[in-house]
C-alpha cells in the first residue's frame, strides 16, 4: 500500500476539538490541496474561504446550530472552518464543491490536522446573513454551500469506521 491509500484509508471524521489553532503552513497546505481537485471542463469555480477568525467562526457555528435546530456547537469546538462555495451557473457546482472538501479533508489528515465535514453550508449561504458574509468577504452573491470543513487537532482521536461489504463489482469478461 502506498501513502497515498494509506492516508485515505485512515482519515477519520473528528467530532472533538481542543481549542489549538491550525497554523497558517498547514492551513496554506490544505487550501493549495484544494486547487488541484478536478471540476466540470475546467471551470475552477469553487471558492475556499478559510475563517479562523473567532466571531466569524461562532457566527457561521450557530448559524449551523440554528438551521438544524440544535443548541449545541455543531462545529464541535473545531477553531478553524474553510467555507467552500461553488458557483451554481455551473452544471457540475456540487460535484466540483465536494471534490475540494474530499481534497481539504484528506490533506488536512495526511498532515496530522483533524476535519470532518459539516452539513448545511447551502443553507448558510442562503441565509440573508450568509449573503451578507459574501458581500464582506467580496465575492458574488450567487454563490452556494457546499459544505463546512472544520479543522483543528483532536486529543481523542477516533478509530476509522469499518466499511459495509457488498459494494464493489466488477464486471469482466466471462
Ligand atoms: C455530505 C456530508 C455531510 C456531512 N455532514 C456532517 C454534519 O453535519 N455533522 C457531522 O458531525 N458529520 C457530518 N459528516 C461526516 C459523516 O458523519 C462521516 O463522514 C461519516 O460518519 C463517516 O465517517 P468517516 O468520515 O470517519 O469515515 C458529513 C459527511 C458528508 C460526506
Amino acid at each position: 500500500m502506498n501513502e497515498t491509500i494509506r492516508t485515505l484509508k485512515s482519515r477519520v471524521s473528528v467530532k472533538k476539538y481542543t481549542d489549538k489553532q491550525v497554523p497558517d503552513d498547514l492551513l496554506d497546505a490544505v487550501l493549495e490541496a484544494g486547487l488541484y481537485a478536478p471540476s466540470g471542463m475546467n471551470n475552477q469555480k469553487i471558492y475556499s474561504v478559510a475563517v479562523r477568525d473567532k466571531a466569524t467562526r461562532d457566527l457561521l457555528a450557530q448559524l449551523n446550530t440554528r438551521i438544524r435546530g440544535a443548541d449545541t456547537d455543531m462545529f464541535y469546538g473545531a477553531p478553524c472552518v474553510i467555507v467552500v462555495l461553488a458557483d451554481p451557473e455551473r452544471n457540475t457546482w456540487v460535484e466540483d464543491g465536494s471534490l475540494v472538501m474530499g481534497n481539504l479533508l484528506n490533506a488536512a489528515h495526511s498532515l496530522g490536522l483533524s476535519a470532518c465535514w459539516i452539513h448545511r453550508a447551502r443553507e448558510t449561504f442562503d441565509l440573508p446573513e450568509g449573503k451578507e458574509l459574501l458581500r464582506k468577504w467580496g465575492l458574488p452573491e450567487r454563490l452556494r454551500g457546499v459544505g463546512n470543513c472544520v479543522l483543528g487537532y483532536t486529543d481523542t482521536p477516533p478509530i476509522p469506521k469499518e466499511r459495509a461489504s457488498g459494494r464493489i463489482l466488477k464486471i469482466d469478461q466471462a
